[in-house]
């Protein structure tokens, strides 16, 4: 196991190159199944999750490698459509590739998956689609078994937006016959991004970022070499971190559009934030004012996946907020743990009160999951005195070197294996 050991109070200065987006790169590492040739996915970011998900397209008889930048992946001698369940479990992104294994072996046999324990993350979306596509799909002792004579084209309504089930029948739609329509489907950048993946390799793909995406089924896809955009929500962290400690950062290779939404409350909150181009220069030396009411959605709304580092935020600002999570059941885990640094915030259902205090204590805290686990780093990076942030595994997950990017911007951080 490791820990965080933090001594807070130091303000952030400097510049912080952004990875490529988590939430890009496991789906297009589990579209790389469908491709006849090698994919080259570059600037890869060094967490958890992506070796995971290479481990698991090791299983499937496709040959990878993985220099700690780049990832080449070759599906040509894939030979298994069994996902296995130890890895499965680990990710939540495992279950994406149910539509790239049914599309290249007409079988697929995965665990349900793992990820974030955030809430009841049922996967009805993702199978319903698979089955108007004709997939016949059995779910027997904890794994989802599927078999298709033939993926033929349909028209899909999702009852709503859900990322995961749009990208799966992204990946199952691509080589079947005819054309498939997603309505309601989700607008995150990250499908824009699987969607551009997919056409370089020659798929015919349109639609993605709005609610409808088309796809017209192609007969085969070739290797190629793709640079995945920016990860908005490490860019949002670090912007967050910096507005709480204070000092001026430089948030380098983002793109401002896809995180408008926090950026609009960063500055209600009283941040000076300067957009260049791909830099976003944030810059703060003051107690910040409340933010009311901010509420999670689907994009281009609030990201739920920086609730977490939001809600730290609102506690050390003047006034009160209430945050709303409106995707996941249970995303608040990590409240009770900023409470032991001194936050007055209250969970009630899918709302955190929270009361603004002039700074926070440090404190031994455990990560709960990955975006919690990163909200109590910045909440132990702006308080005053030591802290430690247990079980960082969580972290690991889906933020590379993060300690290393937050000595650089001159945060006092170490890891230390217990
Ligand atoms: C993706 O998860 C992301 N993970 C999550 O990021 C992110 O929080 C989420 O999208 C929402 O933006 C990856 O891309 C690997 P959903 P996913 O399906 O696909 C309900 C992080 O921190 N739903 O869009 O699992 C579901 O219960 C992670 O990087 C169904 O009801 O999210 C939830 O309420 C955490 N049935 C809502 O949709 C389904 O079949 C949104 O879930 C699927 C989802």
């Amino acid at each position: 196991m490791e820990k965080y050991v933090i001594n807070g109070g130091n303000k952030l200065y400097g510049s912080v190159k952004v990875q490529s987006a988590k939430n890009s790169v496991l789906p297009i590492l589990a579209a790389t199944v469908l491709a006849d040739g090698p994919v080259e996915i570059l600037n890869v970011p060094q967490i958890s999750d992506v070796k995971n998900m290479v481990k698991i397209l090791a299983c499937l008889g496709c040959k990878t490698v993985y220099d700690g930048d780049n990832i080449i992946i070759d599906s040509t001698s894939a030979d298994c459509y069994e996902i296995p369940s130890a890895l499965a479990r680990e990710l939540r992104s495992s279950v994406f590739l149910l539509g790239a294994v049914i599309s290249r072996f007409h079988s697929a046999k995965i665990a349900y998956p793992g990820g974030c324990d955030i809430g009841l993350r049922p996967v009805d979306l993702h199978l319903t689609g698979l089955k108007r596509l004709g997939v016949q799909i059995s779910e027997k002792s904890g794994y989802i078994i599927c078999k298709c004579d033939r993926l033929r084209g349909n028209e899909i309504m999702l009852d709503c937006p859900s990322v995961g089930a749009t990208e799966n029948i992204m990946l199952a739609a691509v080589k079947a016959e005819g054309t498939t329509v997603i309505k309601n489907a989700a607008r995150e950048p990250e499908i824009e991004d699987l969607q551009n993946f997919l056409n370089k390799t020659g798929a015919k793909i349109t639609g993605a970022g709005s609610g409808t995406i088309r796809i017209d089924g192609v007969k085969k896809l070739c290797g190629c070499e793709y640079q995945p955009i920016p990860d908005r929500i490490e860019a949002g962290t670090f912007l967050i971190g910096a507005a709480m400690c204070g000092g001026e950062i430089t948030v380098d290779g983002a793109y401002p559009e896809n995180i408008s939404s926090l950026i609009h409350k960063l500055t209600e909150n009283g941040c000076k934030i300067n957009i260049n181009n791909d830099k976003i220069v944030l810059e703060n030396h003051r107690t910040l004012a409340s933010v009311k009411s901010i509420e999670t959605r689907p994009y281009p709304g609030f990201p739920t996946d920086l609730q977490a580092q939001y809600t730290a935020l609102c506690c050390v600002c003047s006034g009160h907020s209430i945050i709303t999570e409106n995707l996941f059941e249970t995303r608040f885990k990590y409240v009770p743990e900023l409470r032991k640094m001194g936050a007055d915030a209250t969970v009630i259902d899918r709302n955190a009160f929270v009361r603004g205090v002039e700074r926070l204590k440090g404190a031994t805290v455990v990560a709960c999951d990955l975006r919690g686990g990163a909200a109590l780093v910045l909440a132990a990076l702006a308080a005053d005195g030591s802290s430690e942030v247990l079980d960082i595994s969580h972290i690991d997950r889906g933020y590379g070197a993060f300690e290393y990017k937050l000595r650089m911007l001159g945060a006092d951080i170490v890891r230390v294996t217990v």
